[in-house]
């Protein structure tokens, strides 16, 4: 794989909150790591600066207009080499002189250029948990074919895969993914009807994207990391637990047939797996302090109330169901939690409408990855048609 000696990076979603530990990362490592493309959305001014610090060839945007402002500016350096659309991503994430591609792009955008990373053949760093709950089945198997590694991102995923690295599938008896609780954790349910948009930002421990705070407010985010970790690591439903573990210094917590469990433990930070899924096997000091366990620390840790958040009930239970339930989930929760950031639905509205949209849609047993897309397009469709009765 690598000619040089340095794992050459493509970030997709280079200016966001990922993006961002990524780039701390790459920047700690300079003899380890070098930066080949980068991608956003459409802040092409920050990407600009990250192309002239890291000297990137490579630049990817999703917007047209964006990618045409960037074209016609002199911010980037000379003979930058522009890649616009989903299909630019696309060719980014197969590029020849790539090793290893992180995608952190909010949503399942990422989706194409992540088979077409695995495809070639290139080590894939998922940060994009939307991605394996949309089509785990089916890049689960782009991975295997080209045998490419699929490193977790995902902290908690992240720390299973430190935990069960070595270890036999049949040894495993249980994974426990730890959560925050996110920013209603102590709320009581009387509560959580007059959420406003700020509130649910007030992550209490993480600092992230907004799609995925509110997320971890609703606690579909613990949701959608169940389904993306049995996918992840070949489990069955009943073996994937969560759990409220306020302090988030415990990740994922591995369980084993012989009665022991492994747990992986480092502050809440986004830099450590991050760290781990671009020089694995390799460890190196990471950029930030580790934990120091001779000062006074706690851990606690408690069971989740499922009828405050019911997100994580559906999420159970699209599991059971198996097939395009979890991309159903998926679509439906995108949409409302969309519609809940521009202020136009309610936030104890989110899980109705996932709800409302899996009774409306049947879960079939894919047979091809367009299947699934037109699934996510039916369920996108019958959430949005949802969203004017719940007008604020
Ligand atoms: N943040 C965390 O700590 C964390 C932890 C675990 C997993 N994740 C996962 O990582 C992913 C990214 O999360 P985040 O918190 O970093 O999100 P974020 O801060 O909102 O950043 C999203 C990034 O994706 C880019 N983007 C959005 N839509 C795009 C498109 N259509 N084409 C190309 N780029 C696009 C954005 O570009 P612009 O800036 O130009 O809009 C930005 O770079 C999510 O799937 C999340 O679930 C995040």
């Amino acid at each position: 794989m690598a000619t040089s000696s340095r794992t050459r990076i493509v970030l997709l979603g280079a200016t966001g909150s990922i993006g961002e530990n990524t780039l701390r990362v790459i920047a700690a490592h300079p003899d380890k790591l070098e930066l080949v493309a980068i991608a956003a959305r459409g802040q092409w001014e920050k990407l600009a600066a990250i192309a002239r610090n890291f000297r990137v060839p490579h630049v990817g945007l999703f917007d047209d207009d964006a990618l045409a402002a960037a074209r016609q500016s002199d911010a980037f350096p000379a003979g930058t080499r522009f890649h616009g659309g989903l299909a630019g991503l696309t060719d980014l994430a197969r590029l020849p002189e790539a090793d290893t591609v992180l995608v952190a792009v909010v949503g399942t955008t990422g989706l194409e250029p992540s088979l077409a990373a695995l495809t070639a053949g290139k080590h894939l760093a998922l940060a994009s948990k939307e991605i394996l709950v949309l089509a785990g089945k089916f890049v689960m198997a782009a991975a295997r074919t080209r045998g490419a590694r699929l490193l977790p991102v995902d902290s908690e995923h992240n720390a299973v895969f430190q935990c069960i690295e070595g270890h036999a599938t049949a040894d495993v008896s249980r994974i426990t993914l730890t959560a925050s609780g996110g920013a209603f954790r102590d709320w009581p349910a009387e509560r959580l009807a007059q959420v406003t948009v700020a509130d649910a930002l007030k992550h209490p421990n993480w600092s992230m994207g907004p799609k995925i705070t509110v997320d971890s407010a609703t606690l579909a985010n613990k949701g959608l990391e169940l389904i993306e970790a049995q996918q992840l690591f070949g489990l069955r439903p009943d073996q994937c637990h969560a759990v409220i573990h306020p302090q988030s210094i415990v990740h994922a917590l591995v369980g084993f047939t012989d009665g022991s469990t492994l747990a992986q433990l480092c502050p809440p930070s986004m830099t450590f797996p991050i760290q781990h899924a671009l020089l694995h096997p390799a460890r190196a000091p990471g950029v930030e302090h580790p934990l120091d366990f001779t000062q006074l620390l706690s851990l606690e840790f408690r069971p989740i109330d499922e009828r405050r958040f019911p997100m994580l009930r559906l999420a159970r239970e699209v599991m059971n169901t198996g097939g395009t339930a979890p991309a159903i989930y998926n679509a439906a929760n995108e949409v409302a939690v969309a519609a809940f950031l521009d202020g136009r639905l309610p936030f104890l509205a989110i899980p109705q409408i996932v709800s409302n949209t899996l009774s409306l849609i049947p879960s079939v047993e894919p047979s091809s990855l367009a299947e699934v897309l037109a699934v996510d397009a039916d369920a996108r469709r019958a959430s949005l048609a949802q969203l004017p009765a719940f007008n604020v």
